[in-house]
């Protein structure tokens, strides 16, 4: 099964290892190029698996449509699994930086006026199906670093700006677990397309915990939590 990770804000994978060929998103017709720091702006391709990384974003003035163009080219080009993964911030209580928490549902306050189903008006949206990453899992990746995985609620906003204390609450009291600014458009076209998916936070930031630590300081702690990730899928 061809396979391909979308890696989130400072979050890398085989780095030492050099891919089969490296495509810079530019030369794709019609790919978004994002501009923020921490996203390289490549597809590397190795044998069975792809990786992208980096993503274009919202908030940086692309199109709904344009945030689904690469999970779509990957589902017209072969891809049948895909890994979704971002930074994110927690606004659970019992979320620490540093943990991992796996996508079960979300509330979508990126840009409620589109979305990137194919059947806006028949289908629930709340109805995402994700591969499951099992305790025993967990367990055996946590060897080196100790993994805690959630699973729970992440909710889209448009960004960039991170959240008031007030924004907070109110998505608390609504159910969510983690804030971020992606993943919202990928999750739904995989879904479009049938591809088996899983998504991850990386809780870079905890609401009520951590200081503003900023852009810059959510790259520094994904660089870290990379690591995790590897482990637990399987990525060496
Ligand atoms: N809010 C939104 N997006 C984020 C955050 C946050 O606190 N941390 C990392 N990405």
């Amino acid at each position: 099964m061809k396979k391909a990770v979308i890696l989130g804000s400072g979050l890398s994978i085989l780095n030492g290892v050099e891919p089969l060929e490296s495509i810079p998103y530019a030369s794709i017709p019609s790919w978004p190029v994002g501009k923020v720091k921490g996203h390289k702006g490549v597809l590397d391709k190795y044998e069975d698996l792809w990786v992208l990384r980096g993503r274009a974003h919202i908030y940086e003035g692309f199109s709904w449509e344009q945030a689904c163009f690469p999970t779509k080219y990957l589902a017209e080009n072969g891809i049948e699994e895909l890994i979704i993964t971002n930074a994110a911030g927690g606004i659970n209580p019992d979320f620490e930086i540093g943990d991992l928490m796996q996508i079960k549902g979300y509330l979508n306050f990126m840009k409620p006026d589109n979305s990137c189903r194919l059947s806006r008006l028949t289908q629930s949206v709340s109805n995402i199906e994700t591969k499951d990453i099992s305790d025993e899992e967990v367990k055996q990746a946590s060897t080196e670093d100790e993994i805690t995985l959630h699973k729970g609620v992440y909710v889209g906003v448009h960004g960039p700006n991170y959240e008031t204390h007030a924004e907070v609450a109110l998505f608390r009291e609504m159910g969510a677990d983690a804030v971020g600014m992606s993943t919202i458009p990928e999750l739904e076209t995989a879904n479009e397309h049938g591809l088996k998916v899983t998504a991850i936070s990386v809780i870079t930031n905890v609401y009520g915990k951590t200081l503003d630590l900023g852009h810059e300081g959510v790259v520094e702690v994904a660089k870290e939590a990379s690591k995790k990730l590897v482990k637990l899928l399987g990525l060496e």
